[in-house]
């Protein structure tokens, strides 16, 4: 867990550019582009065609970009049964991994036992919710997790617009985490969108069409962060 910058951030927020708004047929140049534009995570979507209706990549494709790619990867699971893909993702080099609330596998294995799962083998867990699920669903693991996730789209696709009215819950969990618990928000991020979320209290932004449509990088990783040049 070391070099994990969930436990130990060099500086807060973190960008994590979201992989699935690279193009997919140079996708290792873009990882290695976006970490030489001074991110600090690599955003895996894993999409499972079931939970969402889309498909993306596979613990194999996370192996392959770890190769060219050294951010550390924050392994986001939008799967039917997270309990399956746990240490799939880890062996092939997660340091992280989120998995949702709403999962219809937690039926079988709890989310309590995901936790530490996940920890007993050396990874930080987070937990995620959908734009409409409550705060209070999280209630019995808040304690447990390093990170949670506020979905700010309805989770599938890049590109899609910012929901405004989840950043109460961003306000909601600021006020309930402790410092040592990330915040992270993911969907429709861009510059106003940023702004507005570190306000509410995000420390963890995610952002796939905003970094990997830029036509300098760099400056827009930046800009999100909220360092603006004078
Ligand atoms: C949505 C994913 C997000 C998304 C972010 O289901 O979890 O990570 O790809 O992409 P943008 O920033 O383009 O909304
Ligand atoms: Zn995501």
């Amino acid at each position: 867990m070391s070099n994990n910058v969930f436990l130990r951030p060099p500086h807060l927020p973190l960008v994590a550019p979201s992989i699935l708004a690279a193009d997919f047929g140079r996708i290792a140049q873009e990882a290695m582009d976006v970490q030489c534009a001074g991110s600090d995570l690599l955003h895996i979507d894993v999409m499972d065609g079931h939970f969402v209706p889309n498909l993306t990549m596979g613990p194999d494709m996370a192996l392959a970009l770890a190769r060219s790619c050294q951010l550390m990867q924050d392994v986001h699971l939008m799967v039917t049964d997270p309990q399956d893909f746990i240490k799939p993702f880890i062996d092939a080099g997660a340091a992280h991994i989120t998995f949702h609330v709403e999962a219809p596998g937690l039926k079988h294995s709890s989310a309590v036992d995901l936790i530490k799962r996940i920890h007993d083998m050396g990874a930080t867990a987070g937990i995620a919710l959908n734009p409409p699920t409550v705060p209070e669903m999280l209630d019995g693991v808040l304690p447990l997790v390093d990170l949670v996730l506020v979905m700010s789209v309805h989770p599938g696709f890049t590109g899609q617009s910012f929901l405004p009215e989840t950043l109460r819950k961003v306000t909601w969990f600021r006020h309930r985490l402790s410092p040592k618990q990330r915040l992270e928000i993911d969907g429709g991020i861009g510059l106003r969108s940023a702004h507005d979320a570190l306000e509410a209290g995000a420390d963890v932004l995610v952002a796939g069409a905003a970094i990997f449509h830029a036509s300098d990088r760099a400056a827009t990783i930046q800009l999100l962060r909220g360092d603006y040049p004078r």
